[in-house]
């Protein structure tokens, strides 16, 4: 206003935009949204929604229409409670608030067929489903693993072996509609409030209104497929001034790191041989960013971490005749980016390894959830039949079964005609018969009965704390899952000692205190005083009181950054197997003008350290280790095959907005009163302003003569 004034002044004819200034200001009143806004919404702050994924040829997921979707709430405990939304309520379209035991593939169907269901905000059940929840597929990664017809065919399609049989499949399915997961109890309970002031049926007759609803907005940009929407990306950034791209594939970063430093930018001589253990690093759930992936990921990430620690201890380790590297997949759940990334950058040698020095490979699955402490051995029966790749696999189950003496891990082989379950150790297998062994806490059908939900979580796995206990005792505090973790780790580091050539294993053993702060840290809390004080300075802002979520980013067109979870590990990795260096931070943040003559075998992490005796400083510095972070991005974006078969197509759709709000709706009549109402406001306000402009200089003659001090 005051900008408009002095133009006024400026141009001589004031008074006129001094009026014009008035009925602006008097607009700006009537439609300030905001404070009216804030008065009648209620927004919802703690909320995950369910996103449009998209792969070669369909869209999965979910989206709300362009501005939102709007419907009176209905609160849906019980099974009957369905009936009302689906078929007698009165005031249809309806914002179902579905209690948490009845988010299943029966009443979504249901939902999905109705015209009468314009959303779902979805609770938490407590405790999780008993009888388990799943929402991926029985079959998971199918199609893109080893099996098919040029290797076992009579496999594919989990043929044989169901490996997760209460999986429902609808995180693949496609919905019309918004759905939202409500994270906070007290916000639900708000809702409720409002529902049961307003909204309940009285009689089976509708009540009156003005009722409760709800508004869920996540309008997706992409549509169909990648195929579409990454050629509608590359439309837009060739003909477009102001390019924006519509949808972003899936990509993050694997991380892995050997026992001996290896040149990063030569290649292994081809009689080097590398031991490789392998585990995964992602996970996910029906909603976006929301994958506790506590057995599915955390439980094999934390033993392979406690694993490359004992291993890193011992004091031979720098002589063993092979070489160990440890890796952690990125973007498995998505038809498994990150490994299949690794294998076609061997091919192309675009990596220091290749696929003619990988001696044997180890792979930890799930492992948490150990029935009489059983570990199974998983191997791939059709690459078995190759007389030479058996008899490494053999060697490599007896070295399993003495490594588990001493620790109270009990191995089990499998029938050698069941098939690998899903593993990255698939996508090696495609390329090479390397003799290999995933190891699993199931025999066949998954333990975990929270396969990529939002259940999957500490508690699943039997990480409890006791109630009280402060951050830093709970940090410290031994659960029984860390217990149970160190002894599979203890194994399966004495298992790479002796693959790599190693003989006496007595003093190979996993630290337990290191496994119980990993879990705590890669579970329950990530901001604690450990990894605060080994956190690589710039990452501190990712640090939360809360578990980190292990879903793959999307890359913000070829901007890939690693995401929490990845950074977490890396700077774990670095802690447990690298050396402190003594740098200043210029030469550890820019180690190439540094004079480190074997900079080429490390990375340098410039950290945080612990927090200063009686102060709230810290004191950084600087460490040298072999970890390494390699873009696991699918091919098919490398190589612009959009419409892979071979390799994973998974791009996430772009949107504006995402948001959930509740608020009272009046009668359609009233809406349409206050309609009129507006309009009559408008049109006298609009004929106020004519009659001040026509007769601004009878009406403000006076002030002309004393412009500059009116103001
Ligand atoms: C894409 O995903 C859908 C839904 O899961 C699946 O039916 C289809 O086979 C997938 N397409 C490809 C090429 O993998
Ligand atoms: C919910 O409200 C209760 C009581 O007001 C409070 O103690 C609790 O911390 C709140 N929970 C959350 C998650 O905000
Ligand atoms: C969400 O946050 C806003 C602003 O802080 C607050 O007014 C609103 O009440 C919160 N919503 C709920 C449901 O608590
Ligand atoms: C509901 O119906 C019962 C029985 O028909 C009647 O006694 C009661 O008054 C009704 N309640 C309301 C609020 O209309
Ligand atoms: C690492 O490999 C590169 C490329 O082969 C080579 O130029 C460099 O000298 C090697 N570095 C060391 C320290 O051996
Ligand atoms: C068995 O596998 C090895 C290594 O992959 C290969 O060199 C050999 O030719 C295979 N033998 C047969 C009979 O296929
Ligand atoms: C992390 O924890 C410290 C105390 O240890 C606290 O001061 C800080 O606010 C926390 N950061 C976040 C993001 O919660
Ligand atoms: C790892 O962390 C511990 C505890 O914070 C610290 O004492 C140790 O020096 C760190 N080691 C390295 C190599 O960073
Ligand atoms: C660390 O480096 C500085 C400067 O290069 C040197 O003065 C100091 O003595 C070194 N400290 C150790 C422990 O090597
Ligand atoms: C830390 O504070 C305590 C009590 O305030 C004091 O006794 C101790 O000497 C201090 N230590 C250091 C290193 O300043």
């Amino acid at each position: 206003m005051v900008n408009m004034a002095a133009a006024g002044e400026k141009g001589g004819s004031w008074p006129r935009w001094r009026s014009l200034g008035v009925s602006v200001i008097l607009l700006a009143a009537l439609c300030r949204g905001g404070s009216v806004e804030r008065k009648i919404y209620i927004s919802l702050n703690s909320t995950a929604p369910c996103v449009r994924l998209l792969n070669a040829t369909h869209q999965i997921g979910c989206q709300s229409s362009r501005n939102g979707d709007t419907g009176v709430i209905h609160v849906v405990e019980r099974e009957e409670d369905l009936t009302w939304v689906l078929e007698t309520g009165q005031t249809p379209p309806y914002m179902v608030l579905l209690e948490g035991n009845l988010f299943t593939k029966d009443t979504l169907l249901k939902f999905k067929e109705s015209l009468r269901i314009s959303g779902i905000a979805v609770t938490y059940s407590k405790p999780p489903p008993p009888e388990g929840f799943s929402l991926d597929l029985p079959c998971p990664n199918d199609g893109f693993g080893v099996y098919g017809d040029d290797h076992g065919a009579q496999y594919s399609h989990c043929n044989g072996t169901l490996w997760n049989p209460l999986g429902s499949g609808m995180s693949y399915e496609d919905f019309q509609f918004p759905v939202f997961l409500l994270q906070d109890e007290n916000e639900t309970e708000v809702i409720k409030q409002c529902y049961r002031e307003h909204n309940i049926p009285v009689n089976d007759t509708a009540p009156k209104y003005p009722l409760c609803a709800m508004q869920l907005i996540s309008p997706m940009h992409a549509v169909t497929s990648t195929v579409t929407c990454m050629r509608r990306n590359s439309i837009q950034m060739s003909f477009s001034i102001n390019p924006e791209a519509v949808c972003d594939y899936l990509a993050g970063f694997n991380v892995w790191s050997t026992v001996k430093p290896v040149n990063n930018s030569g290649v292994l001589a081809p009689e080097d041989q590398v031991v490789v253990s392998a585990s995964r690093l992602d996970g996910r759930s029906f909603f976006w960013n929301l994958a506790p992936a506590a057995e599915s990921t955390v439980s094999s990430l934390v033993t392979q971490l406690a694993a490359a620690e004992a291993i890193h201890k011992m004091a031979d380790a720098q002589s063993l005749p092979r070489n160990i590297m440890f890796v952690f997949f990125q973007g498995e759940v998505f038809d498994y980016i990150g490994s299949s990334r690794m294998v076609y950058d061997m091919e192309k040698g675009k990596f220091p390894i290749r696929l003619n020095n990988i001696h044997s490979f180890v792979e930890l699955s799930q492992v948490a959830l150990r029935s009489n402490s059983s570990l199974w051995m998983h191997t791939d029966p059709v690459s078995r039949s190759n007389d030479s790749v058996n008899t490494e696999v053999e060697r490599m189950i007896e070295v399993l079964k003495s490594s588990s003496k001493g620790t109270n891990v009990t191995l089990q082989e499998i029938d050698q005609s069941q098939a690998l379950p899903p593993a990255s150790f698939q996508r090696f297998l495609r390329a090479r018969n390397i003799p290999g062994v995933v190891l699993t806490d199931h025999r066949a059908a998954y333990q975990n009965k929270y396969y990529n939900s939002m259940y999957d979580t500490a508690a699943s796995i039997n990480a409890h704390y006791p109630s009280g206990l402060s951050k830093e005792e709970a940090l410290n505090y031994v659960t029984e899952a860390a217990q149970s973790l160190s002894e599979a780790a203890t194994l399966l580091a004495k298992t790479l000692y002796q693959l790599a050539g190693g003989n006496d294993t007595a003093e190979v053993r996993a630290d337990v205190e290191s496994v119980t702060r990993m879990l705590y840290g890669f579970l329950v809390m990530s901001n604690n005083s450990w990894f605060q004080s080994i956190i690589r300075s710039d990452w501190k802002g990712l640090l939360e009181d809360k578990p980190p979520q292990y879903y793959v980013t999307a890359a913000m067109v070829n901007k890939v950054t690693p995401n929490p979870p990845t950074s977490f590990l890396i700077s774990v990795l670095a802690n447990l197997t690298g050396q402190v260096v003594n740098y200043t931070k210029e030469e550890c943040q820019s180690p190439d003008k540094g004079a480190d003559p074997q900079r080429e075998f490390y990375e340098y992490l410039w950290v945080q350290g612990p927090l200063d005796a009686n102060s709230t400083t810290r004191t950084p510095f600087c460490v040298r280790s072999t970890h390494r972070s390699h873009l696991a991005q699918s091919p098919a974006f490398e190589l612009n095959e959009w419409d892979s078969t071979e390799y994973s197509t998974w791009t996430e759709s772009r949107w504006k907005e995402i948001r959930a709000r509740i608020f009272l709706v009046s009668s359609h009549e009233l809406e349409v009163i206050t309609l009129v109402v507006g309009i009559v406001v408008l049109l006298v306000s609009l004929g106020a302003t004519y009659f001040i402009n026509s007769k601004a200089d009878i009406l403000f003659t006076s002030a002309q003569d004393s412009g500059s001090v009116a103001y």
